[in-house]
């Protein structure tokens, strides 16, 4: 582990304004959102967006999400049909992002939306976040911050062990509430869930009064779909009774389980804790791993999407 280099800043003022002078000079700073920790960079900047792509080894057709203070400089941004209108009044901030047509006369790089005429942008509601949104005064293009395929950061420490010198600096937050990234829902013309994701898209439907489509975001990045947010060992999801050699992970009352996603059968809770479980079974050097069910309803949908992206094929 190499962290010689990077610099953890304190979330305080003092931390904040050091974050905000990086990414006004270029740099890229590793910041907490409620969802995941992100690793931003000025999204006007053509050659500070490049380096997230660079530091993340990220294929550069995958788009990246835009976070702003407010819905009026989203507003700046993009334009908002009348079901986005809607989903951004009820949930920024919030863990939902939203893609929409983007404005002719915005002036996001064009790495950022991968050359499409749509932009992924979200509010978020960490304070940290939107303290760190303010004091930069420009909207912040931020991927999770792990390196591609790699498990997404819940800590500061994650982001470390995971990025190191790759970053200028880390905002220190602490653990991140929600601990799944945003739900993303495109408003291009039907209203489509392209991610499950931390505001479960039930809720969303009963706001929006009609079904989503359901369409994936990964169809354009060919690679991502396969063992995403995997650790080193070999995951099995679904699993009643583990082998003897496998780690288990429970879901409720699980005796036989070394780590539980909720003991008490709390999904929220078992969000929060899914990806520093993952992070840990690779600290203690799990080789095969056996995660019990996790009931598919609300957030347990997306929860079971990371799992089943965990547990896909890995490339040779
Ligand atoms: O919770 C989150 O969303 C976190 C935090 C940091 O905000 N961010 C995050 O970003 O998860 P990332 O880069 O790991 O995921 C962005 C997803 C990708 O799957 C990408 O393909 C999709 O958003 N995306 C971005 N722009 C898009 C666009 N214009 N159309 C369709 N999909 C888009
Ligand atoms: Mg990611």
């Amino acid at each position: 582990m190499n962290t010689i280099d990077t610099q953890v800043l304190a979330a305080d003022e003092v931390g904040l304004s050091l974050a905000a002078d990086i990414l006004g000079r270029g740099g890229l700073v590793a910041f907490p959102t409620e969802t995941v920790y992100g690793l931003g960079a000025d999204a006007r900047d053509d050659v500070a967006v490049a380096k997230i792509f660079a530091a993340k080894g990220r294929p550069n057709f995958n788009p990246l999400i835009v976070h702003v203070a407010t819905i009026e400089a989203a507003r700046e941004l993009c334009d908002f049909p009348d079901c986005a209108e809607i989903l951004a009044r009820r949930f920024w901030p919030g863990s939902l992002t939203l893609v929409l047509p983007i404005k002719e006369r915005a002036r996001i790089s064009p790495l950022v939306t991968a050359g499409l005429s749509t932009l992924a942008i979200r509010v978020p509601s960490s304070p940290i976040a939107i303290k760190l949104l303010e004091e930069f005064g420009g909207p912040i293009a931020a991927p999770s911050a792990n390196l591609s395929g790699t498990i997404s950061p819940t800590t500061a420490d994650h982001v470390v062990q995971g990025m190191g010198e790759l970053v200028d600096a880390v905002v220190d937050g602490g653990h991140c509430t929600v601990g799944l990234e945003s739900t993303i829902v495109g408003c291009n013309s039907r209203p489509a869930l392209l991610r499950p994701g931390g505001v479960p898209a039930e809720v969303i439907e009963a706001v929006i009064g009609a079904p989503l489509a359901s369409a994936s975001v990964e169809i354009n990045a060919p690679g991502q779909l396969q063992s995403h947010y995997a650790p080193e060992g070999l995951v099995r999801m679904n699993v009643k009774v583990p082998l003897a050699d496998e780690v288990y992970v429970g879901f409720g009352p699980t005796p036989n389980a070394k780590y539980n996603l909720s003991a008490n059968g709390d999904m929220t809770e078992a969000a929060a804790n899914l990806f520093d479980i993952l992070h840990r079974l690779n600290d203690i050097g799990a080789k095969k791993i056996a995660f019990a069910p996790v009931p598919s309803v609300g957030i347990g949908v997306a929860i079971n999407d990371r799992l089943r992206r965990a547990s896909a094929p890995r490339p040779l």
